[in-house]
């Protein structure tokens, strides 16, 4: 099981601020639990990794055996919680040199997480002369940037393969009812999932959203559940010390949050925890910032500003205890490099030294931590992760006095974008931004 260690924010915090929170915590797990809180109409994902039964992931695991055994390439598109969660996932659990060998199936690719010109030209033309399919992924169904770059495939799609092969090949996941996507996959004939009402999209990597370009690329979604379902049915222990701590450093002025990783395919699953914390805190004046690194990589860049910048940072670090490959640094009789002291050292074991090292260093300059550690990077530890950073969010976000569950602030973007477009409906908005231009 993951663990989590609070040691290291002490001195920054005492254990009698973090204990004083102890009840706020309680309180707000009692709300979530109860289902009598702000946003309570998006708690779907609270009990969504024991209530997936045998049927969704069969159904699941059979349409993703068939896409990997047609397509060459399948094509994720989504923005955001349809997004962010698949990637996070695959990204850990891959081979972070699979895009240059032999693949026995699929590959999956994403699209729709950007309006990157360059972007989508260079996915397109590498898909020519390719057989491909989609997965296309939006919980509305009217996102525009997933919405553009499906407009874009599906053409190229129905152009290379015809259009019998497109229809066939592209998966849409979204909204049981409402939303463009729903009424496009209903008359092009789609193979559809469905995305529950009460699940809002950063929380939705264990729905279809997550659970199918997962399966597409080979990985075993049944574990990832079960690893979820363990942490579900678990102790709220840990997610009340997470929560209880972020929030006691919050409060003595640790505006800045940092997830470390030390393990180069954690990236992603960094960029999918600030989403969750960013969007689910960050509103009404309010809410850490999420921020994250890569170690030691960005040791030789950020190290320095964690080191000695602002003091208003803390860390959360994702350990990691086992490595699934041994790389043994070797004797060098010349010794020219002077490395030999570690010679004979796997380089997981001088990678942990560096961590406990920049651990130690970044508390004695007055950035506290804390520690999560994971036994491995698997299915299963990476569904217990998820399950606990989804729950002690929820726990966090009641506590800081915000709903976690909306996001508002996404819309002003969208607003001023549409605009700027020419989008019908915004006519009054054009000429007054494009005054301040
Ligand atoms: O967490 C959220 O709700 C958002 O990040 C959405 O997932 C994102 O905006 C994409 O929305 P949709 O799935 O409706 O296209």
């Amino acid at each position: 099981m993951i663990k989590i260690e609070n040691k290291a924010a002490l001195g920054a915090v005492s254990e009698n601020d973090i204990n004083a929170l102890r009840s706020v915590a309680e309180t707000a797990a009692r709300t979530l639990a109860d289902g009598d809180g702000a946003g309570n109409d998006f708690l779907g994902w609270l009990h969504l990794p024991s209530s997936i039964d045998e049927a969704q992931l069969s159904a699941i695991e059979l349409c993703a055996a068939r896409l990997r055994q047609d397509c060459e390439f399948v094509v994720a598109v989504g923005i955001g919680g349809s997004y962010l969660g698949a990637k996070a996932v695959i990204e850990a659990l891959s081979d972070q040199f699979a895009a240059y060998k032999q693949s026995s199936g699929a590959r999956v690719l994403f699209a729709g997480n950007n309006i990157g010109e360059d972007y989508l030209h260079d996915l397109m033309s590498l898909l020519k002369g390719h057989k491909w399919g989609i997965i296309v992924i939006s919980k509305s169904g009217t996102t525009t940037e997933p919405a553009i770059a499906f407009r874009l495939l599906k053409g190229q799609l129905e152009h290379e393969l015809g259009r019998e092969w497109a229809s066939r090949h592209i998966v849409a996941i979204t909204d049981a009812a409402r939303g463009a996507l729903r009424g496009l996959a209903t008359q092009e004939g789609y193979e559809t999932f469905v995305i529950p009402d009460n699940v809002g999209g950063r929380f939705s990597v264990l729905t279809p959203v997550g659970l199918l370009p997962i399966a597409v690329a080979g990985f075993d979604i049944r574990a990832l559940v079960a690893g979820a379902v363990e942490m579900e049915q678990g102790s709220d222990e840990p997610m009340l010390c997470y929560a209880q701590t972020r929030n006691a450093l919050y409060r003595a002025g640790k505006k800045v949050e940092i997830l470390v990783n030390f393990e180069p395919r954690l990236h992603f699953l960094a960029e999918w925890w600030k989403q969750l914390y960013g969007e689910s805190e960050g509103k009404d004046g309010k809410g850490i910032f999420p921020a994250s690194v890569d170690f030691t990589t960005d040791l030789h860049s950020m190290g320095q500003w964690i080191q000695d910048g602002e003091r208003t940072i803390f860390e959360t670090v994702l350990t990691v205890e086992r490595q699934h490959h041994e790389v043994v640094i070797p004797h060098d009789e010349a010794d020219l490099d002077g490395l030999n002291y570690i010679a004979g050292c796997r380089l997981g074991e001088v990678n942990h030294k560096a961590e406990l090292g920049t651990r130690l260093a970044h508390v004695d300059g007055g950035v506290p931590n804390v520690v999560i550690t994971l036994p491995t990077i698997d299915e299963r530890t990476l569904g217990q992760l998820v399950y606990f950073f989804e729950k002690a969010c929820g726990i966090s976000g009641y506590m800081l006095g915000v709903n976690p569950f909306n996001q508002p602030g996404v819309e002003a973007y969208k607003k001023n974008m549409f605009a700027l477009l020419g989008k019908s409906g915004y006519e009054a908005q054009t000429a007054a931004l494009e005054a301040r231009l």
